[in-house]
């Protein structure tokens, strides 16, 4: 789960690979690298932390024009993130490098039999590994064709590449994709070699990458913010696809064909204001303060009266059950669309961690209909999930919000849900779209059933309404997420209580204060306390309680006056209109859907609580955006 870019154009690539990795530096960002062409000589520079540190030293270093060039910024899998593991890897011999995004797993098995050959290694990474496989599988070429190989005579070599490069692009394609035909696991990958200097070779198993088509000029990359402001015409690879790109065409094979597959031109409509902090000091900030625009691009097109128009989903059967499969924030909005889903469409609903639902051979029934969420579309475990449901014969419906990513292809139908680019780690806004898409759809599911029309009326009213009402509260949820951080600083460990409908978001409160401010905190389903946990409660272990005015209203009361009783602090954010003995009440409008205003409050309050504490809000420590390994 790191970022890549490749560029090949008629731009000097550095400063482009370097601007692009400043937008994938989401991705990973314990170390960072890049490599390109100094006419004849591959040139890597590598360094440890965060990107910043290799911009430095680029300045120091890298005086060039050089119009190709790949990049990385770095989530470690294999190794420490120090500068020695970092990417681009060479080869031993400097015939190529390369950047890779994924694991491959059978590295130690190819590592044992190089090692063995006499090829030495400078890192702990299985990424290396693979650079000297290409660098073999080229060599054994070379020795047939050539009775020498590559370091034996590396000016005989670069001087004929020089004469013909065609005839050492068939080669190096040829060495790439029989390395990778080895090669077991997941990988994105991007090479460069001073063999074919108008060239990037890239290709992709179980692990994003696109192509950035622009006017003469190529970009590969992870994902579509690292080329945003220079095209928006995108071409998607596939698994088991290689890119031969140049500076003025591509072309894309299948790795064991080598046969060449049309690939389709896609127009993202992302622009790259989107992807930008917009004067904000964190794009955390930004994606929450954005979230009315978020709830009313989730709603365009999508009702018409009464109706909830999801054509997409018009061809698929009503399920017998359903079950939701995601990941982290993803996965609490899953849990929280449960309770809409079975109340407004009257059909059972599961909820599971992706990581745990597909080891432990599920049994699923074929009636299920599977709803798989993320954000990114690419988390590896929930596109085993997917991959496992589909293997079964079950229908999967993915909720996504990056266009054209895996999950969004190999689900059988994909309902966007139009947050935009994220870009923070922490999830946010991506969150609040998929309730309202999942909302949508529990009243869809209705819909085709022909029941609970009223209770859709009022939902679909109150909807209508809340991209206003969350407009004009959110600066007033700031200032109090302010003074509520500011005071509770002290805390070592925080409770998060919700029942109900707010359970799940006391889930998520729990976990973004957990990502953002590296404060211990643990969501509770507020009846469940007195089992045990209300033992923690002392007065330096605050709580932090939603309490909506629903039917659990009265015993949530009950549970949080339990808490204050045994001397606990409570943050209580309820409803205008209700209340409580209890000093720091926190006041949300009144609305029949409290959790699109709970949710930005507690996101709120995790992000002045971590801005407070100086840590790093948009890059939190150990964490990706995407998690793109098991
Ligand atoms: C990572 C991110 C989380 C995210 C989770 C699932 O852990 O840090 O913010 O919720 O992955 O991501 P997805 O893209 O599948 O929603």
């Amino acid at each position: 789960m790191c970022g890549i870019i490749g560029y090949c154009g008629h731009r000097p690539a550095v400063p482009l690979v370097l601007e692009g990795l400043s937008r994938l530096e989401y991705r990973g960002y314990d170390s960072a690298g890049l490599a390109y062409l100094q006419f004849d000589t591959l040139k890597v520079i590598r360094s440890e932390g965060k990107l910043s540190r290799l911009v430095d030293k680029v300045a120091q270093n890298a005086n060039t024009f050089a119009p190709i060039g790949i990049g990385h910024t770095r989530w470690a899998t294999h190794g420490l993130p120090v500068e020695k593991n970092a990417h681009p890897h060479k080869s031993y011999n400097g015939v190529l490098a390369i950047v890779h995004n994924g694991i491959i797993e059978n590295f130690q098995e190819i590592k044992n039999v190089l090692l063995e050959k006499g090829y030495e290694f400078y890192s702990d990474t299985d990424t290396e590994v693979l650079a000297n496989l290409i660098a073999d599988e080229l060599d054994n070429l070379f020795l047939e064709k050539f009775a020498h190989k590559f370091s034996d005579d590396r000016d005989f070599f670069v001087k004929k590449a020089q004469e013909n490069f065609q005839e050492f692009k068939a080669d190096m394609e040829e060495a790439f994709c029989r390395a990778l035909q080895k090669a077991h696991g997941a990988y994105a990958v991007v090479m460069l070699s001073p063999l074919i200097p108008q060239h990037i070779m890239a290709a992709r198993l179980a692990a994003p990458l696109l192509m950035g088509i622009g006017v003469g000029e190529y970009f590969v990359a992870s994902d579509v913010p690292a080329f945003l402001p220079y095209t928006r015409e995108v071409v998607f690879l596939d698994d088991r696809e290689v890119a031969i790109v140049s500076t003025s065409s591509f072309e894309v094979k299948n790795i064991l064909s080598r046969k060449i597959i049309e690939k389709e031109i896609h127009h993202i409509p992302w622009d790259l204001q989107g992807a930008a902090k917009d004067g904000y000091k964190h794009f955390m900030l930004k994606e929450i303060m954005e979230q009315p625009k978020v709830l009313r691009d989730c709603l365009v097109g999508r009702l018409q009266n009464t109706d909830i128009l999801l054509p997409e989903l018009d061809k698929i059967s009503i399920p017998e059950r359903i079950r939701i499969i995601a990941c982290g924030t993803s996965y609490n909005a899953g849990l929280w669309a449960q309770y809409y889903l079975e109340q407004l469409g009257q059909i059972p609903v599961s909820v599971e961690i992706a990581s745990e639902f597909r080891y432990r051979k599920p049994i699923v029934s074929k009636n299920e209909l599977i709803i798989v969420i993320s954000q990114s579309g690419e988390t590896a475990d929930t596109l085993g999930a997917l991959r496992l449901c589909k293997e079964l014969g079950n229908t999967v419906l993915g909720v996504c919000n990056v266009l054209g990513s895996s999950v969004a292809r190999e689900a059988d139908v994909c309902v966007y849900t139009q947050a935009g680019p994220e870009i923070s780690v922490a999830s946010t806004k991506a969150m609040l779209s998929q309730m309202v898409v999942l909302l949508l759809l529990a009243m869809y599911l209705g819909q085709r059933k022909n029941i609970g029309l009223e209770k859709r009326k009022i939902i679909i009213e109150e909807l209508m309404r809340l991209p206003d009402i969350l407009e004009k509260t959110l600066p007033v949820l700031r200032e109090k997420a302010q003074i509520f951080a500011y005071k509770y600083t002290f805390a070592k460990s925080f409770f998060y209580l919700g029942r109900g409908t707010a359970f799940s978001l006391a889930l998520e409160g729990a976990l973004k204060l957990k990502e953002l401010s590296y404060i211990h905190a643990e969501g509770y389903a507020t009846g469940e306390m007195k089992h045990g946990p209300i033992a923690l409660i002392d007065p330096d272990f605050p709580t932090f309680a939603l309490l909506f005015d629903d039917e659990y209203f009265s015993k949530v009361r009950s549970g949080i006056l339990e808490v204050k009783s045994r001397q606990g602090h409570v943050i209580t954010l309820l409803q205008e209109g209700t209340t409580l003995d209890n000093d720091d009440l926190w006041y949300i409008p009144k609305t029949s859907l409290p959790e699109f205003l709970a949710l930005p409050a507690m996101q709120l309050f995790s992000y002045e609580m971590a801005d407070y504490l100086g840590k790093d809000v948009d890059q939190p420590r150990n964490l990706a955006k995407s998690v793109t390994v098991e």
